[in-house]
Order: C-alpha cells, then sequence, then structure tokens
C-alpha cells in the first residue's frame, strides 16, 4: 500500500510555530515516525509540504497516476478556506484522512468548518502529532477500508 502524507502551509515551522498550540515535534520527525508507522504494517509511505495551494492541488492530481492508495494530509488553513483542494480530492477520488494537531473545535469560530471534513474518510482532530501516526496505522492496518 502507497500511502502519501500532505502538510499545508505553516506546517515547515512545526516544532517551532506556536508550540503550546502545535507541539515540539519538528515536520521531520514527524515524517519520520509516519514512515515508520507505515512500514510497520508493509506500507510505503512519500510526503509532500507546501505554502502554497495550487502546489497542493498539483500533488493530489500526480497522486493518482503514482498509485497512491490513501493521502493523509493536515491542510493547515487551507481547510477553512479552499474549495479547489476539496474539488482535487473530488476529482482524483483517493481517499484520504484529514488530521489537526489541535482542536480546532475548541479555537477561533473561523477554525470550525472545514471544506474537506465531510469527503473524508475519516478526521483526527486534537490528539497532538499523534493524530498523524494515528491516521497512518488506521490506513496501512486496513483497520478503515476504502470506500467502495
Ligand atoms: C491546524 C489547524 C488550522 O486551523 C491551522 O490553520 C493550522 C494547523 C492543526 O493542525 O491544528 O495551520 O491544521
Amino acid at each position: 500500500m502507497n500511502i502519501l502524507l500532505l502538510n499545508g502551509p505553516n506546517l515547515n515551522l512545526l516544532g517551532t510555530r506556536e508550540p503550546q498550540k502545535y507541539g515540539t515535534t519538528s515536520l521531520a520527525d514527524v515524517v519520520a515516525m509516519c514512515r515508520e508507522e507505515a512500514q510497520r504494517h508493509g506500507a510505503t509511505l512519500a510526503d509532500f509540504q507546501s505554502n502554497h495551494e495550487g502546489a497542493i492541488v498539483d500533488r493530489i492530481h500526480a497522486a493518482r497516476g503514482e498509485g497512491v492508495d490513501w493521502i493523509v494530509i493536515n491542510p493547515g488553513a487551507f481547510t477553512h478556506t479552499s474549495v479547489a483542494i476539496r474539488d482535487a480530492f473530488a476529482g482524483v477520488a483517493i481517499p484520504f484522512i484529514e488530521v489537526h494537531i489541535s482542536n480546532v473545535h475548541a479555537r477561533e469560530a473561523f477554525r470550525h468548518h472545514s471544506y474537506l471534513s465531510d469527503i473524508a474518510s475519516g478526521v483526527m482532530v486534537g490528539l497532538g502529532v499523534a493524530g498523524y501516526r494515528l491516521a497512518v496505522q488506521a490506513v496501512a492496518s486496513g483497520m478503515v477500508s476504502k470506500p467502495a
């Protein structure tokens, strides 16, 4: 199984960015942790981070031709704004899990709405960076099956 881990804007700053909200683990460490989890279940994990909406759309499109089975994505602020990323997922029909490190529902009202959650297979919210690992475990182990 091939998993793609996507991270949106400002997540390159993970570890130093608002550590009281997002913790002190770097993105490189998150990627390593997810890759280890994928490999534990015999899956591979590619990763991509961008601060640019179009680059994320392009990466989702490319995933279709690469035989990516699942995408695990923290779309960052694009969660709350991006019809384009929603349409990209609908267009390629690759199932995905949405991850948020913080509990977006306990924060500002503008973070309560997601353009992705209703088309996601699952959503991990507020479990810190452990949410990434749990999402990878869920898909790599077959705990969550692909939508029919
Ligand atoms: C986030 C929550 C978003 O509201 C925010 O814009 C982020 C990170 C999270 O992981 O908690 O950049 O997706």
